[in-house]
């Protein structure tokens, strides 16, 4: 196994939402994923309750399933106003950028399938159910293990990309993988594969500035 030679910042400003250079020949070994997973499980979880679980689906009928719905709700989500695509279109700056996400999430909406291993966030709960404060650490207590995650996969060359498009057919992707959808709640669908290459580059965000607070909202 391969482990990229990276320091903790190039980590944490290299890995991605990968898409295009996902390798859709390559199988991918399940003791790698469940080595990522491994290390997810240090993340933190309210209260020490450690009330996620994660579903690993490698099974080509059922990803092709899995894919099948994303890409009903993908369709929608493409035609919607708030797509990323259709975000920022009149500002110059950030249109080419949505734009190029949008291309992105078409390109892997056409090929989950393909994609050797999709993950499967949850919780144990079902979400509508949590409000307010519980919600926010419901999902608070899953996600923080769904980035280690993806940041010990991106070590290893394998790339990902959270995505939640599924959810909007949660239940039908319950029936297909068992999963009680009355007792767990999916927080998302993260495709993973080896990267076509392990180069990546920081994104451009908006300034700092425009979203730092200190001791009080301004601005
Ligand atoms: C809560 C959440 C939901 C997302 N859902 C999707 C999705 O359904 N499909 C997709 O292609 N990308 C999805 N993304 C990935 C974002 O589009 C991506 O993080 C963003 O464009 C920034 O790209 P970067 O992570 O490479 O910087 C999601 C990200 C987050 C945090």
């Amino acid at each position: 196994m391969t482990i990229l030679d990276l320091s903790a910042t190039e980590l944490l400003t290299t890995t991605r939402a990968v898409r295009k250079r996902l390798d859709l020949t390559r199988p991918v070994e399940l003791e790698l994923i469940q080595e990522c997973l491994q290390l997810a499980l240090q993340a933190p979880t309210g209260g020490n309750a450690q009330r996620w679980h994660f579903v690993v689906v490698t099974d080509a009928d059922k990803r092709a399933a899995l894919a099948e719905l994303y890409r009903r709700s993908f369709a929608v989500y493409r035609d919607s106003a708030g797509s990323a695509g259709a975000l920022y279109a009149d500002d110059p700056q950030r249109a080419p950028q949505q734009k190029r996400v949008m291309d992105s999430a078409a390109h892997l909406a056409d090929h989950m399938h393909e994609v050797p291993v999709h993950v499967i966030p949850c919780s144990e709960g079902r979400a509508p159910m949590a409000q307010g404060a519980s919600s926010a650490s419901m999902w608070a207590s899953v996600y923080p293990a769904a980035w280690s995650f993806m940041l010990a996969a991106r070590l290893r060359g394998l790339g990902t990309c959270l995505t939640t498009l599924h959810l909007v057919h949660e239940q039908e992707a319950a029936e297909l993988l068992g999963i009680p959808y009355d007792r767990i709640s999916q927080g998302g669908l993260i495709p993973t594969a080896h990267t076509l290459g392990t180069d990546f580059k920081p994104a451009r965000r908006q300034p700092l500035a425009d979203v730092l607070h200190v001791n009080g909202w301004s601005g």
